[in-house]
């Protein structure tokens, strides 16, 4: 099975990635944030520190491009490609109601045609590898039909498939059925992204789907960091290394950003879904998230890592909204 830690946008950048690939090896790719790229045909300073190959020496990083302009997304594809990126992924899963109301991200999935046309201009004319991170549909799993015989006449890379349609965002359960169903159809290699947590939910994924090459993971990693490397048989992160890796992550953003202010917000977001795996973790949540200056959340962190055990029991599904 090929493991891939999943985009999330302001909370795996370049110094998340880097600092997790240092930690915890067995990742096969990182896929990054996605990047907008405009009609000016250059990134921007800001997407730059994510993209620029020397920020992802090492990491076997994958760009992601959300757009709906062909003309934008070849340029753009065409100079990652260049960058060295042997992949750049399409991003039509985004469910921020900014993003689908421009019709981009899961809302291009309610315009076919147009995803058509689009789909038929970039891989005509870029000499990128492209690969697709796709929902179900905009409001109805069985907009997939149609949206994957459209996919399954280019040559799409690799199709990632979060099981849910736009409307579910990332609540309530993953639309199971559908995606069993749609799996024998699919032309490419594909990977499967959504709610896997625990090793045991990971498993089930494998058990359920033998032929699946691929399995992407978001919050659960974020959650769990050494999920992968113990699905490889390696060891539980115990709290020394979970702190080793939480200083090194912090002195990356405090050196990034040259402000321990952004540094504490970003681990305060990770904090969101990693808390979970300590015991006992709330008082101690509190203390964190009340945190003001850096020092307080300095002063917070030190005291879960001296104070809590880790859990090995993270319980399936915590981070879930019902
Ligand atoms: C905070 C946050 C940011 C995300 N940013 C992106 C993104 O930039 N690109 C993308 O394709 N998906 C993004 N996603 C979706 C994740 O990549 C993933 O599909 C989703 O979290 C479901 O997988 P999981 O259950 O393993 O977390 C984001 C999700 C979250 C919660």
């Amino acid at each position: 099975m090929r493991y891939y830690f999943a985009p999330m946008e302001g909370v795996t950048g370049a110094v998340y990635r880097r600092t997790h690939h240092a930690f915890f090896p067995g990742i096969n790719k990182y896929y990054m944030p996605f990047i907008t790229p405009t009609t000016t045909e250059r990134f921007t300073p800001r997407q730059k520190r994510d993209i620029a190959p020397e920020v992802n020496a090492g990491v076997p990083a994958v760009p992601q491009l959300l757009t709906k302009s062909a003309a934008d997304c070849i340029w753009a594809a065409d100079a990652l490609a260049d960058m060295g990126y042997a992949e750049v992924n399409l991003n039509l899963g985004c469910p921020s109601g900014t993003v689908t109301a421009k019709g981009k991200g899961a809302g291009f999935l309610a315009d076919p045609d147009a995803l058509d046309r689009f789909l038929d201009a970039v891989f005509s004319a870029t000499h990128a590898r492209i690969s697709i991170k796709t929902r179900l549909g905009m409001h109805n799993p069985a907009e997939f039909d149609r949206l994957l015989a459209i996919y399954n006449r280019y040559p799409v890379a690799e199709l990632t498939i979060h099981p849910r349609v736009r409307q579910d965002f990332y609540k309530g359960k993953v639309r199971e059925a559908d995606f069993a169903a749609a799996l024998p159809n699919c032309r490419m290699p594909v990977c499967y992204n959504g709610d896997v947590v625990t090793e045991a939910d990971a498993q089930a994924v494998e058990a359920r789907y033998p032929d699946l090459p691929a399995l992407m993971i978001g919050r659960g990693l974020i959650g769990d960091p050494s999920l992968v490397t113990r699905l490889r048989g390696g060891p539980r992160a115990d709290r020394d290394t979970l702190r080793a890796f939480h200083d090194a992550l912090y002195a990356g953003y405090c050196e990034a950003f040259g402000d321990a202010r952004i540094a504490m917000l970003r681990m305060k977001e990770i904090w969101f879904y990693h808390l979970n795996l300590f015991q006992n973790s709330e008082k101690h949540g509190k203390q964190l998230k009340k945190a003001t200056s850096p020092r307080a959340y300095e002063d917070a962190a030190a005291a879960i890592f001296r104070d809590l055990a880790v859990r090995d029991d993270v319980v399936p599904g915590w981070f879930r909204p019902a």
